[in-house]
């Protein structure tokens, strides 16, 4: 393979390792339905359950359901593009190993170091959504935490730390150092629950809409509709998170791509039907609470059913914080095997055979961040890193075919280069539409990762020559 020539360059790729990975000794479980459960696990959550009350409010109004369409169109050229990958490069990593063999080592570092920062953040934000969740059902019983520890750090509004974004986040932590089976289990329910909840708040809300609500339908025109689709976009991330979990796939490559597109699609006719209900039922600048689709029955006078909304969100925004932080595992996992990160985050340890130290030094910053950072930040800040990991993965697809046109493909994206093209374009255009502070932030981070790579990664990958012998005698030994 002429892949591996060079391999002190900047650029050195990793072999494509079609199917079997030697390495691998995850076991090969998961059929199209469970990666259906999983990825509408990962989508369903913060997103639709809270941001869409600020994006109706602040950008969109009714036009809400354009920004849905318009983030959906985009997701749906990507997880296309994601599904080809996934089915011809399937190992865990996502897009981080995908690029690895497409682009090689500093892109693959820097989309590594991207999804970081997607899996880290979109983490933080999940739990800021499902504490606003939890503390309107805990006001319900007339309890109440006091007022400063109750959301991010903002002074003028006298609150500093959102405590209970932070021990969610660390509750989650302690269930996956404990085992990913036991988490796996309890998710499948909890999905049930929160499918359930959006179909009620369907079947029942339809029947509360006005559509006068809808007028005017683009408070704040065309501009507006993007916006808000560059912040729902959050409400689409998680089905990528599906291709984490290649090496437990039995047939990768059909059933991978089955998983990524019927899982968006199940998804965005949700959120349009969602959508317009909501707009319909309050006028959209009454929307911007903590809890907008609980509000929403509780507007009309059905208060039971808020109630069970919110107990369905906080079921159902916990499974997206599983699934998210359980992304964020693996990929420091998979950095870690290749040896761009401390051994740390793959030393797998006790019965429960997880990286353990690696899971709560990640656990505990996700935490920090929760109670520190307010909800729309943190969302921006995952946008802006997945949407850039989109249109990577995206232009990857051309090199691919392009680098490695023999390689076996379960799944092949049509029209190539065009569907690779709109969605890399899509996706930039949705980050162009995000606040000059989350770019530099963006920036900011990028540039400590690049530093780390060439003060540590550079030197401890396994790909460099020097390294190599050694670990080739240690995988030998460790069998
Ligand atoms: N799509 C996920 C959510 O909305 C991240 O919570």
């Amino acid at each position: 393979m002429n892949q591996n020539q060079n391999r002190s360059s900047l650029f050195r790729k990793k072999p494509i390792v079609n199917g079997d990975n030697e390495s691998n000794m995850l076991k090969r479980v998961l059929g199209p339905l469970d990666l259906m459960t999983l990825g509408v696990g990962a989508i369903i959550g913060t997103g639709i359950f809270v941001l869409t009350g600020v994006a109706a409010a602040k950008y969109a109004g009714p036009g809400l359901v354009l920004s849905f369409l318009l983030a959906g169109i985009i997701c749906a050229f990507a997880a296309l593009c994601y599904s080809e990958f996934a089915s011809s490069v399937p190992a865990s990593g996502s897009a981080y190993t995908y690029s690895y063999t497409a682009f090689g080592e500093v892109i693959a570092w820097i989309l590594g170091w991207d999804l970081i920062l997607e899996y880290g953040f979109a983490s933080a934000a999940v739990a800021s959504g499902w504490s606003g969740y939890f503390q309107t059902l805990l006001s319900g019983f007339g309890l109440q935490f006091p007022h400063a520890l109750t959301s991010a750090f903002s002074p003028e509004k006298g609150t500093y730390f959102d405590v209970t974004a932070a021990a969610i986040t660390l509750i989650i932590t302690f269930l996956l150092t404990r085992g990913v089976k036991e988490a796996a289990r309890a998710n499948g329910i909890m999905v049930a629950i929160k499918i359930i909840v959006v179909l009620i708040f369907i079947g029942v809300g339809v029947f509360y809409v006005q559509p006068d609500n809808w007028q005017p339908f683009l408070p704040f025109g065309i501009s507006g509709v993007t916006a808000g689709a560059a912040t729902v976009f959050f409400a689409y991330i998680g089905f990528d998170a599906v291709s984490t979990a290649a090496e437990e796939v039995k047939r990768p490559q059909r059933d991978l791509p089955i998983g990524i597109i019927a899982s968006l699609a199940i998804c965005t006719v949700l959120y349009i039907v969602v959508s317009l209900i909501l707009t319909g039922i309050v006028p959209y600048h009454m929307l911007n609470v903590s809890d907008p689709v609980a509000f929403a029955f509780e507007f009309v006078q059905l208060k039971g059913l808020s109630w069970i909304v919110s107990l369905g969100a906080i079921t159902g925004i916990t499974t997206v914080l599983l699934v998210m932080m359980y992304g964020q595992t693996r990929l420091l996992y998979s950095m870690s095997r290749d040896g761009l990160l401390s051994p740390v985050f793959s030393k797998v340890s006790g019965k429960s055979q997880t990286p353990a130290t690696g899971t709560w030094v990640a656990g505990i910053i996700v935490a920090l961040f929760s109670g520190f950072i307010s909800l729309g930040h943190l969302a921006e800040l995952t946008n802006i890193g997945t949407l850039f990991a989109f249109a990577v993965v995206s232009l990857g697809i051309i090199v691919l075919r392009k680098n490695n046109p023999e390689l076996k493909r379960g799944f092949r994206v049509p029209f190539v280069p065009l569907i690779p093209i709109l969605s890399a374009v899509g996706c930039m255009y949705l980050m162009t539409r995000l606040a000059a502070l989350t770019w530099i932030t963006f920036f900011g981070w990028l540039i400590i990762g690049l530093i780390i790579y060439f003060a540590y990664g550079r030197h401890h990958s396994h790909l460099n020559p020097a390294r190599r012998i050694s670990d080739t005698f240690k995988t030998t030994k460790g069998k």
